[in-house]
């Protein structure tokens, strides 16, 4: 059979929104151009993000009747660790309310200031994280990562040359801790190899540092490399996932990507002393290491969400759709991205919109008229989110310039991503006439994409 179909069936749907454009054009101008302003009921098809977007399967619904709500020990806690220490292997085990959390308190314990903490792609609030701390967030991804046509298999890898170069060139103690991001959101939802996180595990032994997983979408990159990488083809993903946690120290995760729930994550470390001052240092802030600011109900959903996120039938279909996104925009020369990664389709806005400059803003020009023609909200990752003025305002071009329409986990049909794809071709094929530049009229000083406004440029009068 030609047709793969979705390992699941419908019960509980949801009306989404329909909106004309007229209603969009007042509705965006109010926002100040800035989509996180945009109230969700005011999206058709939203792929902002594919974090905490998921849909639950009827046996998390299930699962969270059997939440128990214990200030400490309660059962649901010790159901949780029982699964992500069998994942992960992972023995000390501590719930955090979400990704962020956990890499505030992992930082918190084993980052001083001056530090440098070298990455694949440190994903902002990761970055942020350790910035608040006076550490040094030092992206050093392959160079072919920052090329979006170039087809390779494994863009997600960190660059082991100058990983090593970094080692063999600080002082010593400055560069105590490395983390790779597994699949590298920033660089298109492309994965790390095993054969990278193994090499990145000896130097990390070499030079005496620490290596972490940001295990977001851990199965995602899992699943990739049973597709791609030589003596991985066909393996179980859960047993590709262990591989690569058996080469590191601990793990970030939030939960709300590949353990399919609404709310949650977690750290686990190897450690017992770490996982002890970790567990000191979480009761002032996140609550009982036994909760970590969760409820009990929303820990049995991460248990049984964190197994789910690992089925094959499962991967094959999600990675699957998010594919089949890309190779329909693909074959409509749609500049992508290239290869399609886990959790996205990733536009390459420059591409898509020559006749503006950087510093226009194609993405962002980009993601309004998505917006404005189809009602479908996409996120910018290019100059926007990482570009900022120097002291005198000058600001220089960013390396990689996205647009990443992020697909939710078993929330759109096929159809739903087919509208999609239209909508964009047809923005993409009118560029010249559709997109024009943005201008900024107000940003924060610090992750400007959540509170910017802008405008765009008003359209040129026919001659
Ligand atoms: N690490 C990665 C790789 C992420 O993509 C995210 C969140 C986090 C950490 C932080 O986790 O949101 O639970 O605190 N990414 C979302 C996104 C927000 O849209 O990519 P969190």
């Amino acid at each position: 059979m030609r047709t793969t179909i979705e390992p699941y069936r419908i019960k509980v749907v949801e009306p989404i929104p329909f909106t004309t454009r007229a209603r969009r054009e007042w509705v965006l101008a109010e926002a100040g151009y800035n989509l996180f302003r945009v109230p969700a009921r005011e999206v058709t098809i939203d792929l902002l993000t594919d974090s905490g977007f998921s849909a639950m399967s009827a046996r998390q619904w299930a699962a969270l009747m059997q939440g128990d709500e214990a200030y400490a020990g309660a059962e649901s806690f010790y159901r949780f660790e029982e699964v992500v220490r069998r994942v992960t292997g992972l023995p000390h085990v501590l719930p955090t309310h979400q990704g962020r959390a956990a890499e505030r308190l992992l930082f918190e314990c084993c980052v001083r200031p001056g530090d440098v903490v070298p990455g694949n792609m440190h994903f902002d609030t990761t970055r942020a994280n350790l910035e608040r701390l006076g550490a040094l967030a030092l992206d050093l991804p392959v160079r072919e990562a920052l090329q979006p046509a170039l087809e390779r298999p494994f863009k997600g890898n960190v660059d082991l040359e100058r990983l090593e170069r970094l080692f063999a060139t600080e002082s010593p103690g400055r560069v105590r801790l490395l983390i790779l991001t597994l699949t590298s959101n920033g660089v298109g939802g492309q994965p790390v190899s095993l054969a990278n996180v193994r090499a990145a595990r000896e130097l990390c032994d070499l030079y005496g540092a620490r290596l972490f997983i940001d295990a977001a979408r851990f199965a995602e990159n899992a699943w990739l490399l049973s597709e791609r990488e030589r003596g991985l083809v066909g393996r179980p993903p859960a047993e590709i996932a262990r591989a690569i946690f058996d080469l590191c120290d601990g793990c970030l995760m939030s939960a709300k990507k590949d353990a399919l729930v609404n709310i949650g994550g977690f750290l686990a470390v190897r450690d017992a002393e770490l996982g002890e001052s970790l567990r000191r240092a979480m009761v002032v802030t996140e609550g009982f290491p036994t909760y970590g600011g969760l409820a009990g109900r929303d820990l049995e959903a991460l248990a049984v969400g964190l197994e789910e996120g690992l089925d094959p039938a499962y991967l094959a279909e999600r990675t699957g759709q998010v594919r089949a996104l890309g190779e329909a925009l693909h074959a409509a020369r749609v500049p992508i991205v290239r290869p399609v990664g886990g959790h996205a389709v990733y536009l390459d806005s420059r591409a898509c919109a020559p006749h503006l400059a950087a510093l226009e803003l194609p993405g962002q020009s980009l993601c309004c008229e998505l917006y404005l023609h189809a009602g479908v909200r996409a996120c910018e990752i290019g100059q926007l989110m990482k570009g900022a003025p120097d002291r005198e305002g000058h600001e220089a071009p960013v390396e990689l310039d996205l647009v990443r329409l992020a697909v939710p986990r078993r929330v759109y049909t096929s159809r739903h991503l087919q509208y999609v794809a239209e909508a964009v071709e047809e923005i993409v094929a009118g560029a010249a006439e559709r997109l024009r530049p943005m201008v900024i009229v107000d940003q924060p000083a610090a992750l400007r994409h959540f509170g910017v406004s802008l405008r765009p440029t008003p359209a040129p009068v026919p001659a």
